[in-house]
Formats: structure tokens, sequence, C-alpha cells
């Protein structure tokens, strides 16, 4: 007798926070919330993963933040608090904006804000269409002796590449792909700034193209947004203007738990069909 309901509540459970999760990531918490966006600098390393037991002892991006060790602000008074007392934000509602592999550094954005994450890292979203997909650029250094008008670098301007079909087709030329310099005979530096999101999308394109990455940078997202005053490992908190101006999404009071009616009739398709 004591089982069964029991068991119903934790499956409702789950299922609640399977669909909050979506769109505002375990939309439990009780006290309003508002937008928070990180900027952070990741080294390399570090893992842009919820899991917290990795196998070769890495952190992940969430725990290196939550530590508070490479936060940057003008207030020295927030210097001494945790991240939750800073925000009002509950240590599992971060998300990370799109992931960065292990070994690829620069700027990620991490937020409890489900639809900012829908908003950039979809480009079919309907924010996104409605007002583009701010663009991500990155700076890599690539295998091969190449300029501006070499194939590889045109492929990628004029025409896109295909990654294959499990990893999201032909990608969207990347028409401001530059060369940079030259770190050796042998090796190319280069930036591109591409407006999708699809899995380890620049590795992916040189890689089609016979031009293995060395090393990927991702240096800015949206007009304006820099790892500028930024150490590696280091992260700052974004003003409203600067999401609103950079990535086109205006900073909100994110849904309590009160979840929509929609969200509610999910749930109740979903019971019905597990029976
Ligand atoms: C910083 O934290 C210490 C130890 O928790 C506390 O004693 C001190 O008052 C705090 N300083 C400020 C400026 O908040
Ligand atoms: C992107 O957004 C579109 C439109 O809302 C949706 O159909 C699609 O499933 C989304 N893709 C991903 C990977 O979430
Ligand atoms: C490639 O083109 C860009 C932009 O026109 C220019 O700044 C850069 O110096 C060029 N690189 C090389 C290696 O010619
Ligand atoms: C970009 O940054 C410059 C200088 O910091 C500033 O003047 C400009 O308004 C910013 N543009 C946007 C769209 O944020």
């Amino acid at each position: 007798m004591l089982g069964k309901p029991l068991s119903r509540v934790i499956t409702l459970a789950w299922l609640g926070l399977l669909l909050a999760s979506r769109d505002h990531p375990f939309g439990f918490a009780i006290p309003i919330r508002r937008t928070v966006v990180l900027l952070y600098n990741k080294p390399s390393g570090v893992v842009t993963t919820h899991e917290e037991i990795d196998v070769k002892g890495r952190v992940n991006v969430y725990q290196d933040v939550l530590s508070m060790c490479g936060f940057v602000s003008s207030s020295s008074s927030d210097l001494n608090k945790t991240l939750q007392q800073l925000t009002g934000v509950n240590p599992t509602e971060w998300n990370a904006v799109g992931r960065l592999d292990a070994d690829t550094t620069g700027l990620l954005l991490i937020t409890n804000d489900g639809g900012l994450v829908h908003h950039v890292t979809n480009k079919s979203s309907k924010t996104s269409l409605e007002l583009g997909s701010p663009g991500k650029t990155y700076e890599a250094v690539i295998m091969g002796y190449h300029d501006n008008d070499s194939i590889v670098i045109r492929t990628i301007r004029e025409k896109g590449v295909d990654i294959g079909h499990k990893y999201g087709g032909h990608t969207e030329p990347a028409r401001d792909i530059v060369v940079l310099e030259h770190p050796s005979h042998k090796t190319t530096k280069v930036s591109l700034t591409i407006y999708e999101g699809k899995n380890r999308q620049v590795r992916r394109m040189f890689h089609a193209l016979g031009s293995g990455v060395i090393q990927l940078q991702r240096v800015s997202i949206g007009a304006n947004l820099t790892l500028a005053g930024l150490e590696i490992g280091q992260w700052r908190i974004l003003s409203d203007d600067e999401v609103l101006d950079n990535l086109k999404w205006a900073p909100r009071t994110i849904d309590s738990p009160r979840r929509s009616s929609k969200e509610r009739t999910a749930t109740s398709t979903l019971k019905r069909s597990r029976r």
C-alpha cells in the first residue's frame, strides 16, 4: 500500500523535472528567479558536463565556477560571497550555453535561463529565427600552411562543408574566415565566425577538409562579448545590457514552478501513454 503512491510521487517528480528542465532547468525552485549569465574563460581540461565524477579527475565547468576561484568583480564585497548568495541561483540550475570540448578553451556562457540556452544554441528556435542568433567567433590553429585563397579556406568561406549526416550535414559558409598568421611552416592560425551550433562543428569542418585542428579557442559571442579582462579560468557576471545587446535576449523573470498548461497537458499525455 505504501509502495505505490510513493513510486507515483517519484515518477511524477521525475517527469516534472524532465519537462521543466527543457525550458527552465530544474524549474522547481521557489523564489522569483531572473536571468543571470556568467561569461567564463574556460581552461583546457575542464569539462562541460554536469557529471561530477570524471574518470580522468577533471573538474566540470560548474564546479569550477561554484568554487568562486576565478570570479572577477569590481565590488570587493561580492568576492566574499558564494555564487548563490550573489545571484540567488541554486547551484543545480546552471547550464552552459552550448558546449566547449575539454581541450577547447575560451568563451563559455553559463546561465540559469533555459530559454536563453535554446535561443543561442538552436538556430531553428523561434526567437533565433525572429531576432537572429548571435555569431560565435573562434580562433583555430590548423594543420598545413594555408592562406586566404587556399582551397580549405575558400571552401569554408564560399561553400561550407559536409561534416556528415550524423553531425548535422552541410554547414553554412563562414564568410568571414581569415588567415591570421602562421605559427610555423606547417600550421595556420585562422579566425572564423559561425552561426550554427553543430556538435564539434569547427573541428569537424577542418577535419573533413583534411586539416586537423591543433588548438581551438572561442574568442567571442555576439556583437561584443569577448574575453577582455579575463585570464584563463576567470569569469564575471554579465550586466542585463550586455545580455540584451549581444545575445538579443531580454533578461527576464523566469517562470516559477507553476507550469504552463501546455506542459501540464504534455505531462498528462505522458502519464496516459505509460499506462
Ligand atoms: C568575508 O568573509 C569573512 C569570513 O566568512 C567574514 O568574516 C567577513 O566579514 C566578510 N567580509 C565582507 C567584506 O563581507
Ligand atoms: C530547435 O528548435 C526547433 C523549433 O523549436 C525544434 O523543433 C528542435 O527540436 C530544436 N532542436 C534541438 C536540438 O533542440
Ligand atoms: C587574410 O585576409 C585578411 C582580411 O582581408 C587580412 O587581414 C589577412 O592579413 C590576410 N592573411 C594573409 C595571410 O594574407
Ligand atoms: C560594443 O563595444 C563598444 C566598445 O566597448 C561599445 O561602444 C558598443 O556600444 C558595443 N556594441 C554593442 C552592440 O554592444
